[in-house]
């Protein structure tokens, strides 16, 4: 690799409404024009990405001109030979969806709103999606007694099972990622980071149909740790799919254009979707969810696409580079990393046996554990003098 340059091979995405975000803000209107799906994805396709995703109301806004729009944007895939990977439903921007969308407590909103994602679910599997996204922006509260949190789960539950009976029903080759966010739109969302969510997907009907799509920014606006969120994703077979951006801190969602923001835990993140321990990598669409900021023409927001794949194919040479390192290895292994793939109880030992062990605390507290050699190596990878 040397000019990171991105192949299908490397299957990037990116969501219509990224590079089509118009700018439209809390404190400010639109600071660029609507872009033509159309366009996107030549675009996209030029620069080397393998597919696109959208919402429901970003290809198709208008029932009037469904068909043509449909039309002209299936023939721009089959122009570059870029996919739909995933699809996913806006129950955000429509003031209908102002308490939310599957959890309202108006149940016409509900039944509207499951409704509203049927319709896009059956249009996802015609154009060969197999993932489904549901990000819950608005299922949430600014205040504690304005939600019954019990039985917006209810809620939330059966739409899901009523959802992967839908698809099973009908046959489709798909399955569901629920996208985890803390706060914003809403004071506080439901199934707000991985673990909220991974403990829900334990409760449903049909557990297996249902993942996750872990986004950078969120986990970091809640604190948490985007990397050790989706290694945990992965130990229970759930990250389906992925958001990549970039966030600096708890604050508001930048969504930051991949490798802006937290640069170390982006090396991180792309080391753990590498799979450089016991587990498998990640093998899934690498899909960034970004918003190109309002700074910048047309020309600027092409820019952050380029930008967000080099990112992430720069960040994979230097992880590979910092994994295929000797003195990495050697590293490794003075930090005893090896050591925790061993089961603790011996095979045929027995607890009591363990028990009457004799064990030297005090030894053992003395050894030193070397971490901060081989996170200086990791570094020194990133930093590029090595
Ligand atoms: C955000 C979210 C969204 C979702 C998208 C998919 O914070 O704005 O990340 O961009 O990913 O709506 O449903
Ligand atoms: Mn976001
Ligand atoms: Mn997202």
């Amino acid at each position: 690799m040397t000019d990171y340059t991105p192949t299908k091979d490397d299957k990037f995405s990116f969501g219509l409404w990224t590079v089509g975000w118009q700018g439209v803000d809390v404190f400010g209107g639109a600071v660029r024009d609507r872009v033509d799906p159309v366009e996107t994805v030549h675009r996209l396709a030029e620069l080397g990405a393998a597919a696109v995703t959208f919402h429901d109301d970003d290809l198709l806004p208008d029932d009037a001109t469904r068909d043509k729009e449909l039309t002209r944007f299936t023939e721009a895939l089959a122009e570059t030979g870029m996919g739909v990977e995933m699809a996913t439903t806006n129950l955000f921007s429509h003031a209908v969806f102002k308490d939310g969308g599957l959890t309202a407590n108006d149940r016409d909103v509900r039944r509207y709103a499951l409704a509203k994602v049927l319709r896009n679910v059956d249009l996802a599997a015609e154009l060969g999606a197999k993932t489904y996204v549901l990000w819950g922006g608005r299922e949430g509260a600014e205040s504690g007694g304005s939600k019954d949190v019990h039985a917006a789960l209810d809620r939330y539950k059966e739409s899901m099972d009523l959802l992967c009976g839908y698809v099973r029903d009908k046959g489709y080759d798909m399955r569901f990622a629920l996208e985890p966010k803390p706060n914003e739109p809403r004071g506080d969302i439901l199934l707000p980071t991985i673990g909220h969510a991974i403990a829900f997907i334990n409760d449903l009907e049909e557990p297996d149909r249902v993942g996750l799509n872990p986004e950078v920014g969120h986990e970091e606006m809640a604190g948490l740790n985007y990397a050790q969120g989706i290694a945990q994703a992965m130990w229970h077979g759930k990250l389906f799919h992925i958001d990549l951006n970039g966030q600096h801190g708890p604050r508001f969602d930048q969504d930051l254009r991949f490798g802006a923001g937290n640069l170390r835990g982006a090396f991180w993140t792309v080391d753990v979707l590498e799979g450089p321990g016991a587990g498998p990598g990640y093998d899934g669409y690498v899909h960034f969810d970004y918003k190109p900021p309002r700074s910048e023409d047309m020309d600027g927001v092409w820019e952050t696409a380029r930008a967000c794949m080099r990112n992430y194919l720069i960040l994979r040479e230097k992880v590979r580079a910092f994994r295929a390192d000797a003195e990495v290895t050697e590293a490794l292994a003075a930090a005893r990393v090896d050591q925790l793939a061993v089961p603790t109880l011996g095979e045929g030992e027995t607890l009591d046996a363990l028990r009457a062990e004799a064990h030297d605390p005090e030894a053992m507290a003395k050894r030193g554990m070397h971490f901060e050699r081989l996170d200086q190596l990791a570094m020194e990878h990133l930093l590029g003098v090595r």
